[in-house]
């Protein structure tokens, strides 16, 4: 398996040039987006005896929250510069909570997930970002393992599909692995799963990966990728406690 840091100055440079440009986008976008949802909803209710017709208008409107999703996904792959730390009394609970939003539509594709906690505690960071990013690494293992049973037909397998292990050292790091039997990632698109819009799904926006990387950067942790034919890991390390003391750990 490769095992590969995506920590990278010019990465980081390049991120944020393009965060601004998809800032001043979104705003750009929204407005006209806001109006043709709002028409378009007012043409379905016309259409409403039409089937033929309001097939099309529907095809238009799933269209538009397409796209609305990737505003919102960017808009805040832009505001998550700044972490506000809080104290977070369980890493752990931090975890069950982003796992229960992603369980309907885990349990729904019939992928199971497992949460492991080698060692709860305190941490300081800002929750909600750090939830928001692990809720994008564990979306994309549940889509990666979905995939893979789709290609290969749902074989047996042994333990979890996906499993998350969480370890925190006190006051000085929160490690957070995410282990999927996915797919895998392609050796060729490895250096670029990171990058804003970069997707190879139907309806993704590629901005999920991109948030985690600037989410993780901003708290001054580090994020990892190992992959294979035997699918994915990414291991996220942030430091536990918000201290100057404890401001560079790994
Ligand atoms: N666990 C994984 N296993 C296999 N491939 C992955 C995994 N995580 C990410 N990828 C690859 O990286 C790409 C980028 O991921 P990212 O989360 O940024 O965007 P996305 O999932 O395509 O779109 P969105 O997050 O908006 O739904 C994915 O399209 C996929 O090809
Ligand atoms: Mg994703």
């Amino acid at each position: 398996m490769e095992h590969q840091s995506a920590i990278d100055p010019e990465r980081t440079k390049r991120l944020i040039a393009m965060g601004e440009m998809a800032a001043s986008l979104a705003h750009e976008i929204r407005n006209p987006l806001g109006s043709m949802e709002l028409f378009c909803s007012l043409l379905k209710k016309d259409l409403g005896t039409q089937p033929d017709l309001l097939y099309l208008a529907e095809q238009i409107h799933k269209g538009i929250r397409t796209l609305d999703r990737v505003i919102a996904n960017s808009l805040q792959f832009v505001r998550n510069s700044a972490p506000q730390r809080k104290r977070v009394e369980s890493a752990r609970a931090l975890i069950d909570e982003l796992v229960e939003d992603v369980l309907p539509r885990a349990q729904s594709l019939g992928v199971s997930i497992e949460i492991q906690s080698l060692s709860d505690g305190e941490i300081n960071v800002d929750a909600f970002q750090m939830r928001q990013a692990l809720l994008n690494i564990v979306t994309n293992a549940v889509e990666a393992v979905d995939e893979r049973r789709r290609r290969d037909g749902s074989g047996a397998t042994s333990g979890a599909d996906v499993q998350i292990v969480s370890r925190v050292v006190p006051t000085s790091v929160w490690q957070v692995s995410v282990a999927d039997k996915g797919v895998g990632i392609h050796p060729e698109d490895e250096s670029r799963i990171f990058d804003p819009f970069f997707t190879k799904k139907e309806r993704g926006t590629g901005l999920g990966l991109s948030i985690v990387y600037s989410v993780v950067v901003a708290h001054g942790g580090t994020v990892e990728v190992e992959t294979g034919g035997e699918g994915t890991k990414f291991v996220v390390s942030v430091p536990a406690a918000s201290g100057p003391e404890v401001q560079g750990a790994r």
